[in-house]
This record gives C-alpha cells, structure tokens and sequence, in this order.
C-alpha cells in the first residue's frame, strides 16, 4: 500500500530491505498513546548556537523541558541518548515530490519522499507548488495540498512558483502570502518558453514580494544563453548528457545569480538563491552579501556531495542520472568550495532540489540531452552528506551543521523556533544523531522510489538512530514507521524578522533626500518658441553627457548616431519634452545610497 487512498497507515521497514508490505495503522493503539510522552536521555543537545549535556521531555509532540534531572510522569518512554547528539530534525528546503515535469512526473512522490526524508534525519520539507504557465497561483497551490495532505510522512511548507506575470498573479501573491501560508515565491530565469520570467516580469514580482513581506527567491541560469547554446550543440551532433553542462557554464549560472541580485537589490526585496551549483555563482552572493545586500543561498546535497564529470562517463544512464539544473560543476573542487562557504556563513541552508527520475523516465532525453528530465535525489542523504563532508571533514562544528540544516532555514522562512530548536515549547522534531557510526549510500538499500542514487558508494559517518517527528517515534534503531498523512501542512508567516527586519532598517537608512536650495530665479529657455540658438541649445545638453556630442548634427539636422548609441533610446539633444526631474541617489552628500525606492 503505497498511501496513496489517504488511510492513515504505518509501515515498518528494514533499512536493508527497500519495500515492505504496510500494516494497518491503528490510531488508537496502545503503542500510539505511549508514544504520548517521550524522555530522551543522556544525550548532548546541540542547537545552533550551543551544546549542552541534557535530557528532552515530550508531551503530545511538544518539548516540554529541556536539562538534567527531570521529572517525568510513570509510563513515560525512555530513549537512551548516551553518546549521541540530540539535534533538530532537518529541514529540506527545496523538494519536487511527484512534480510533473518535462513530460512525465517525478518518481519519489510525497509518500516514498518523504518517507526517506525521515529515514536521513529529515522531519520538515519544503516542496515547491509550480502553475502551469497561465494558471491560476492559488489553484496551483490547492492542487499541491490535495497532493502532499494525504500522504505526507513528515511536515511539510510550500514555496510557490511565479511561472508567468499579470496583475492577477500579483493579486493572488497576496491571497497566498495573506491566507495560505505562504511566505516565498520562486521566479525562474531560466526554462525559455515555459516558466522564464524576463527583466521587467522578474522586477515587478520582485516588488510584489517586498510589498507582501515575502521572499523571492531564483532560479539563476540565463535561459536565453541556455536554449541559443543547446540549438548550437545539437547541430554539431553533441546529444549526449555532457551537452547539458556545457549549454549552461558556470557563468551562464553566475550572470543570472548577479542580475537577480541587482534587481532583488534596486526593488528592495530580500532574495533567495536556491540550488546554488557553482563556485562563481557562490562568489557572487558572497560578494553581493558583503555590500549589504539582503542576500541567501542554498547549495543543495549534490552540489556538495559530487561533481560535474559524471557527464562525461561512458554509461550514458549514469551521466543522464546527473542530469540538473543548474548542472553539477566539472570543477571537482566545487563542492569542498561551496562547503567552505556555507561553514563560514557565505551560504546559509541546505536544500537538495530532490527531483527523480528512474532510468525509463531519463531515457526520454536518449537521442537529445535537452529532453533529458532534469533533477537528483538527495532528501534521504543530505544531512549524512552535510555531516561527511562538513562537519567530519573539519569544515563545521555540530552547531553549524544545525544551523545549515535546519535552523537558518527556520529563521530565514519564519518558522522559528518553532521548528530548527530544541527548547521549551518548541515542535518535538528531534534526531539522535550517531556522529561515530557509519553506512555507505546505495540505490541498493536506501528508501527512496528512484533507481538511482548520485552518492553511490559514498561512505558516511552520521545516521539518524532515532527521529522524533511531532513528538512521535518514526525511526526507531534502523527501522522506519512512516504514516502516511501524518505530517502537517506548516504554514509560513510572511515579514520574518531575520529576513526584513534589516530590509526595514535599510530603507530608512536609504531613502532618498531632496537637496534644500534656494528656487532658481534666472531666465528659462522657451520650449515653445522658435528653435534655441547654438548658445541655448548647448545648454539644455545634460552637463554629464556633453562629452558624447563631439559631432556635429546630421544634414537633417538630427543626431550624429555615430557620436554614441547609448543616446538613442534616452534624452534627445533635440527633445523638446521638459526634463524629468532627477534624483541622484547614488553618491549624495553624507553617504552612498545603495537600496532602492520602493
Ligand atoms: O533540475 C532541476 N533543478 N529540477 C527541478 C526543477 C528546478 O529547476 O528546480
Ligand atoms: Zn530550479
Ligand atoms: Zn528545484
């Protein structure tokens, strides 16, 4: 039984074997109710910010006292945590569960997603509701709850997709933002012809997010660059999946990410990087951070767990299994870079953009790499990856691996502490974390739907003993009770105090200031009367771009196009329309404005 007809069921499954039959799950049985009350004990609670030694009491899903020597009432069940880290449970914050997408849907559905999400140590995803271009937003949404809601093992969030623009996505924007919980809209650069949005679509939904208090977050590739590219490679006979890389370079990756972050920037918006993929686009946030922008990024499992020369091997199913975008860098220095990044606070979260497809479903792209369905697995790997790699490899500490695991996705998605803390109060969404034991990654064995996994043979230390969803036991020693429809719908409040709270103090800071001089009193040009004389025409010339008209005028008497065509679609020399009034923002006296108007 796959879930799928909504019955709340319980499945118990062996970590070594990949599907077992369910059992009914009875709601009222004693085993449930036990499960009421839980006291994890001798552990060392490590939050984002500090680790201490202590035991974590559990009412009805709740944390109810965190430290030593609590009382807890009879009956109470016992988990012994000596050795292990108690630790948040994890929050993927990008997943594609059963996402209808190039043609068929992807193959790890919000049952089996989450299921494995669970497995690795996962308690919370956020999935990604994406319109059809001309759909209606809401109803796209409505459509993704009536999917994830029956069958979801874990709790989970939606971002929404801005796949097209109109005033009417706008103003269900706002009906999402205001009444369904959602606090963050992806825009996609790339994907010409389906979901792209262009500059000015981009920049208008930019500012509908600032107005909301919401977050935009971007798909960053050019998808101009990307289908000009992939036209080029076809041509020259290159089908095979390494024409997936080399139609969308890194910096094909890097220009979006910047113009996303100049745009974001000019409407004041605070932006989201999802699935950062590469060393140049990583710097760019880091750069762009540095000058104050209000800027996030998540590289995701893959881009930190395995690399881009994939695309070259010989298997064509193992190269097309790779297949993403943005892709997986050739650079094999990519992922311990971006690591580097997000242990030292250039990158923020960890997401996986989980989105699979078995080899059938691949095979689609066989004869042409455009056609290749996008998308890797990750959700049941990422915080085994994110232990390998950052905290084993003497990148991280424990309180930095919670932090770009769950934590700074809390904060960022205003779900804390709800969710990403241990504290009083806070969800009982827990993970006994064994730092010493090990296990090796294999499609062979691990929970999810996809034939194919990209960390393959990857040996890690870091497995998840026990998770704690809500207060109730899912893993217990290796075995996973995954209940389908047990999860909630999490909604996210918009105006989150980690993201605007300095967007606010920015726009104070930033707003423009008129210079206070005394009115102009001297004679004024008439627009109206016969043509200015040479002296009053040179006049009316903006002070700035004299430098431009070393030409004279053609015999028409109209501008020397060859003097500069930046002019052309600007202020004409010959305009006989009043000047706009300028505000100079860029330099004024007393600082530099670099925030925007809106
Ligand atoms: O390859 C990817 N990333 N597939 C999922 C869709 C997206 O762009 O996130
Ligand atoms: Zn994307
Ligand atoms: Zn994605």
């Amino acid at each position: 039984m796959d879930g799928d007809n909504g019955v709340v069921e319980e499945v118990l499954v062996a970590r070594t074997s990949r599907r077992t039959e369910a059992e009914p799950w009875n709601a009222q049985s004693p085993d449930n109710s036990a499960q009421n009350r839980l006291l994890i004990k001798g552990g060392r609670v490590v939050n984002d910010d500090m680790m201490q030694d202590a035991d974590v009491y559990i009412e009805d899903g709740i944390i109810k006292q965190v430290g030593l020597n609590l009382h807890t009432p009879g009956g109470t069940k016992v988990i012994e945590a000596k050795g292990h880290l108690v630790i948040p449970g994890g929050i993927d914050t990008h997943t594609h569960m059963q996402l209808p997408f190039m043609g068929t849907f992807a193959v790890d559905d919000f049952y089996t997603g989450t299921r494995a999400a669970l497995a690795g140590g996962t308690t919370m995803i956020m999935d990604f509701a994406l319109p059809d271009r001309g759909e209606s937003l809401v109803e796209a949404y409505h459509r993704w709850r009536s999917w994830a809601d029956p069958k979801v093992c874990c709790d989970y969030a939606l971002h929404v997709g801005v796949t097209w623009w109109s005033d009417k996505v706008g103003r269900e924007m706002q009906e999402l933002t205001e009444e369904h919980g959602v606090n963050s809209f992806k825009m996609f650069m790339a994907y010409k012809d389906t979901w792209q949005l262009n500059d000015s679509e981009l920049l208008a939904s930019f500012k509908t997010c600032k107005q909301l208090g919401a977050l935009a977050q971007v798909h960053a590739e050019n998808g101009d660059i990307i289908k000009e590219n992939s036209r080029k490679l076809l041509s020259l006979g290159i089908t095979g999946p390494e024409g997936h890389e080399m139609s969308r370079p890194e910096e094909v990756e890097a220009e979006a990410t910047n113009r996303a972050c100049v745009l974001a920037n000019q409407a004041g918006c605070p932006l989201y990087v999802v699935h950062v993929m590469s060393k140049s686009a990583a710097d760019v946030i880091s750069s762009k951070r540095k000058q104050g922008h209000v800027v996030f990024g998540e590289p995701i499992a893959a881009s930190l767990g395995t690399n881009g020369t994939h695309y070259w091997h010989k298997c064509w199913r193992h190269a097309a299994a790779h297949v993403m975008g943005p892709p997986l860098r050739p650079d094999p220095q990519t992922p311990a870079y971006l690591m580097d990044l997000l242990a030292n606070g250039d990158l923020q979260t960890t997401g996986t953009d989980n989105c699979t497809f078995s080899a059938s479903q691949k095979a689609l792209g066989k004869d042409d790499f455009t056609k290749i369905p996008n998308g890797v697995n990750g959700v049941e790997d990422r915080m085994s990856v994110l232990w390998e790699k950052g905290v084993v490899a003497g990148k991280m500490d424990p309180c930095r691996f919670v932090a770009v695991t769950s934590t700074n996705a809390a904060k960022i998605f205003n779900i804390y502490p709800k969710k990403g803390r241990i504290a009083v109060g806070s969800d009982a969404d827990i993970v006994v974390w064994n730092p010493h034991a090990t296990r090796v990654i294999s499609a062979k064995t691990h929970y999810q739907a996809v034939d194919f996994n990209v960390f393959e043979g990857m040996e890690v230390h870091g497995v998840a003993d026990y998770v704690i969803c809500r207060g109730r036991v899912v893993v217990e020693e290796g075995n996973v009770r995954a209940v389908s429809g047990m999860g909630k719908f999490v909604p996210k409040l918009p105006h989150s105090q980690h993201v605007y709270g300095r967007i606010e103090e920015r726009d104070r800071a930033n707003a423009p200031h008129k210079v206070e001089r005394a009115a102009y009193d001297g004679p004024v040009a008439s627009l109206n009367g016969p043509a200015p004389s040479s002296a009053v025409e040179d006049s009316i010339i903006p002070a700035s771009s004299q430098e431009f008209y070393t030409r004279g005028p053609t015999r028409s008497g109209g501008v020397n196009l060859h003097d500069s065509s930046f002019h052309v679609s600007g202020a004409q020399v010959t305009d006989k329309s009043p000047k706009r009034p300028s505000v100079k923002v860029n330099n004024p006296p007393g600082g530099k404005a670099s925030g925007s108007f809106w």
